[in-house]
């Protein structure tokens, strides 16, 4: 199937929550999060400009990927990280599992480290969970060149670790 990367608008926010849900990995106060992320970026219009190094507020950037139908399979959050020197958080990905395996997360990763190094961005920072239905999720990271850089024993729950992955740029 040919993906295609484009923008996300306001209406996506209903599709979003199905993709979210779909992948049935995050738990309902993660989904919020996500959701409340969406809210900041796009509740007045379109996404605010994108980065301001200055301005030490984390802002968020969103890329979709749609089929070729103009469905939206797929989503990227990341965001410059406030008080640092070139750091992102890739803060969410996910692709809706009828469309997992097609190539869409890799789509959207790639278009991320391209758009962060036109920006000459050093680092980006990932952190995903050490449960075992995270695993295609981490081996998704780790075959694109993302380093376990961290794990915090026990973070996300008891037998729950925080995995940081980072990759230089
Ligand atoms: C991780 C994720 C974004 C990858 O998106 P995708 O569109 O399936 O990615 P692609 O098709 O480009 O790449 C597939 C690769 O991801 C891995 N993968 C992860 N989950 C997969 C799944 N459910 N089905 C198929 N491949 C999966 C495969 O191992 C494959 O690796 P390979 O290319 O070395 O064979 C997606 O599987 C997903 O939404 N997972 C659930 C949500 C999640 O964990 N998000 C990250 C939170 S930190």
């Amino acid at each position: 199937m040919h993906v295609k990367l484009g923008a996300l608008q306001r209406g996506h926010r209903n599709r979003i929550r199905e993709i979210l849900d779909a992948t049935s990995v995050f738990r309902d106060d993660e989904v919020a999060v996500a959701l409340e992320l969406f809210d900041e970026s796009f509740a007045s219009g379109p996404a605010r400009a994108p980065y301001d190094p200055g301005d030490g507020v984390a802002n968020y950037e969103f890329v979709g990927s749609f089929s070729p139908d103009g469905e939206l399979v797929g989503y990227v959050c990341y965001g410059a990280t406030p008080g640092t020197d070139r750091t992102y958080d890739l803060y969410w990905i996910a692709t809706h599992p009828r469309f997992q395996g097609g190539g869409a997360g890799t789509l959207l990763l790639d278009e991320v480290e391209r758009r962060l190094r036109q920006r000459e961005a050093r680092l980006i920072v990932v952190e995903t969970s050490s449960r075992a239905d995270y695993a295609p999720t981490r081996h998704f990271y780790e075959v694109r060149g993302y380093a376990r850089a961290a794990v915090v024993k026990d973070y996300y729950a008891p037998v729950d670790d925080r995995a940081i992955y980072t990759k230089r740029l």
